[in-house]
């Protein structure tokens, strides 16, 4: 049960609660007047009454002053500085077998963590992974999948049908169809790529943009690896084939209840990368 309350001997009545309040629980009968509160039960917690008050008059019960900081402007990164870590961002894949300080990795998950969620749900979850052996099952788990999938369409009776009638899809299959022998043949895993840690974002079952709320998880993170020197790519391949069945095996395999939306596997970089290219020519549309 959410409590709120005002300080009225410090208040300044400013009304920056009122502005900033998503579900209008302050109100002001005029500029200046005294804060009134109204039906708490639509709080979401996001906090932006407390963050906000200059002279920490809102008192919330969901953030008692331990869980109140002081932003430190010095602390902040330029423009300059945000667009030159954004672009020079990298998905890598050559890692080396060293393993990544788990103080690193909680970083990198703290950053992941406090990005905006839909309605302030917060309703993403981690699973991480350094366990080799598990790295490798899961690596084993998306491949069982394309490879179920090859195996019902390289069917000959099946074969021509796909190819005549999606034939982009028969040329996806045959990519699948090489990774599944990469992975069974030679013995190279193009799924986690020699990554030595995993992070898997997901939500519980049909969370309202659960998928949204986790890939923004996912950029917060790959840009704190960045920064942190760090490596990672985005598992598309494991989401893919978690999206194939109706209970992911990976999900399964790390005991995951819900949807995998996202992933990242991460490892510490053979060698850096000294330039950044241009991305495609920016398409805006403005009215
Ligand atoms: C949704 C999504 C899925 C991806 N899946 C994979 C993947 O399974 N394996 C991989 O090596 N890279 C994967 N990538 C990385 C892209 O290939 C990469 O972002 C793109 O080539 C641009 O390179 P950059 O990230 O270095 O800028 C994925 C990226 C996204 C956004």
């Amino acid at each position: 049960m959410i409590n709120i309350d005002i300080e009225n001997d410090s208040c300044i009545k400013c009304g920056r609660c009122v502005k900033v309040c998503p579900t209008v629980i302050f109100g002001q009968e005029t500029a200046k007047s005294e804060v009134d509160i109204h039906h708490i039960e639509t709080c979401i917690s996001c906090g932006h009454c407390v963050s906000v008050c200059p002279t920490g008059s809102v008192i919330h019960s969901d953030f008692p002053p331990q869980k109140v900081h002081k932003i430190d402007a010095d602390l902040l990164a330029s423009p300059e500085q945000v667009m030159a870590l954004i672009k020079s961002r990298r998905s890598y894949r050559a890692f080396s077998k060293q393993a990544i300080p788990i103080e690193v990795l909680e970083q990198i998950l703290e950053a992941a963590h406090s990005a905006p969620t839909a309605e302030n749900l917060q309703q993403v979850q981690f699973t991480l992974v350094t366990d080799p052996e598990v790295l490798h099952k899961v690596s084993a788990a998306t491949i069982s999948i394309f490879s179920s999938i090859v195996t019902k369409v390289y069917n000959p009776l099946i074969k021509p049908l796909v190819k005549l009638v999606n034939p982009e899809g028969y040329k996806q299959v045959s990519h699948l169809r090489d990774l599944v022998d990469d992975f069974t043949n030679a013995k190279k895993d193009r799924i986690l790529r020699g990554s030595t840690a995993l992070i898997l974002i997901h939500t519980p079952k049909d969370v309202r943009f659960g998928r949204q709320d986790a890939n923004l998880a996912y950029q917060n993170g790959s840009l704190m690896a960045e920064s942190l020197g760090v490596g990672q790519f985005y598992t598309g391949f494991i989401c893919a084939a978690s999206d194939m069945v109706k209970k992911s095996p990976v999900a399964k395999l790390l005991n995951i209840e819900g949807t995998i939306h996202a992933g990242m596997a991460l490892g510490m970089p053979t060698f850096e990368y000294p330039n950044y290219v241009n991305k495609k020519d920016i398409v805006i549309t403005r009215f």
